[in-house]
């Protein structure tokens, strides 16, 4: 594809995130909106006014049907993902999902063998990766400014929005679980967790969970959909350095000059911590809107065939830690390893031709 092409891209779904990525696309210069798709006729009436250049329609057909069209972005319920992204990928689209890639592991794995066979672009919107005071901590971590990383503490708690097909775990913790492997270079090996259903049934809308990383890294995430204040706030306890990344403030990232040393006793069996608190130091953030770079990507992926930040394989891996989470809160808590599940990495990884069509099967 010439570079001075630009993308026509089709957005399904313009409930409460599709206008935003509606947004992003119509102003992005190497994007066009050529499409609009809801199921709702008033929803849909209201993105086409905001939008009069794009075609609209309700069916997800006939939006596929248009050989002009070069992509979708899915910004449907979790449970829509899998069949809507299979079938733009089986008419040959390239596809931005929203994060989570799919509602299992088995279908992510599908999602991905689908792009690949085609070689189509698959990005999941792991919209964090893009988000300028995540990219700074990555910048602090891979400098080692913070020394070693003792422990991470995240906050992700608001009043709503209820998602309707999935738990508090489904909808929240793809965010940390991204950012968290992003600055870590992995997964969690295990995880815990604990949740609640407070207001419907069967649905958790808080949870509390413990992840446990290959360097000795732990992190704790606190989940809610019920919450008087909205946090955004995490907190990153190094031997050298800390940080606090508040995602709600205009000063998003704090790193603070303290930690607690202990220096060589003098005598046998003393010992005496020294606390250091020292300077505060608030680094300037780009004001870049990460939905926007998210685009750029997508873009670049599919007219300069570059490699997008939110892989394939990073959403495959958020959903396997998310069942991971599951599986604990049905087990009343008990830890779980995520790496249990080597046959579906390997089939993520395009490694096993084999395994690859159990997994796809299983996903149908
Ligand atoms: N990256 C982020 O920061 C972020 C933030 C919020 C939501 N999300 C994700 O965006 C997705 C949508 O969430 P939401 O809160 O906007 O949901 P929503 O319920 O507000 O909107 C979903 C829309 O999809 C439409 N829809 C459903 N099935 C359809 C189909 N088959 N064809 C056409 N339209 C269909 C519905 O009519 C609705 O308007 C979810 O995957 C969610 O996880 C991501």
């Amino acid at each position: 594809m010439s570079s001075e092409r630009r993308v026509r891209i089709g957005v399904v779904g313009l409930g409460y995130w599709g206008p935003n990525i509606a947004r992003n696309v119509a102003e992005n210069p190497r994007a066009e909106l050529a499409w609009l798709c809801d199921r709702s006729a008033d929803t849909l009436a209201a993105a086409a006014a905001r939008h009069p250049q794009a075609r609209t329609t309700g069916s997800y057909e006939e939006l596929l049907d248009d050989p002009e069209l070069d992509a979708v972005a899915i910004v449907t319920p979790v449970s829509t993902h899998y069949d809507l992204a299979a079938a733009a990928l089986e008419a040959g689209k390239h596809v931005l999902v929203e994060k989570p890639l799919a509602a299992s592991s088995a279908q992510a794995a599908d999602l991905i063998a689908l792009a690949a066979e085609r070689s189509l672009v698959l990005l999941p919107g792991h919209t964090f990766l893009y988000s300028p005071p995540v990219l700074k901590v990555k910048q602090l971590l891979d400098e080692g400014a913070l020394g070693e990383i003792y422990f991470i503490s995240l906050s992700r708690v608001n009043l709503g929005l209820h998602q309707p097909d999935v738990s508090v775990v489904w909808d929240l913790a793809p965010h940390d679980l991204s950012i968290l492997s992003f600055w870590l270079g992995g997964m969690p090996t295990e995880v815990s967790a604990f949740s609640r259903s407070c207001v419907l049934p069967e649905t958790p809308d808080v949870a509390f969970v413990n992840l446990r990383f290959g360097a000795g890294v732990v992190a704790h995430l606190e989940l809610s959909w019920l919450s008087p204040v909205k946090l955004r706030r995490t907190s990153i306890v190094g031997s050298e350095k800390m940080v606090v990344y508040d995602d709600t403030s205009n000063e998003p990232i704090r790193i603070f000059d303290a930690g607690a040393e202990l220096p060589t006793p003098e005598t046998f069996g003393e010992f005496r911590l020294t606390y250091r608190t020292g300077d505060i130091v608030s680094p300037k953030i780009a004001a870049a809107e990460p939905l926007a770079l998210e685009i750029d990507d997508f873009c670049a992926a599919i007219l300069d065939d570059t490699e997008t930040r939110s892989s394939p394989r990073l959403g495959f891996e958020v959903v396997r830690a998310v069942e991971a989470i599951e599986a604990s809160l049905q087990n009343g808590g008990r830890p779980c390893s995520t790496e249990e599940r080597a046959e579906l990495e390997s089939a993520a990884a395009g490694l096993d031709r084999d395994t690859l069509t159990a997994a796809r099967s299983r996903a149908r």
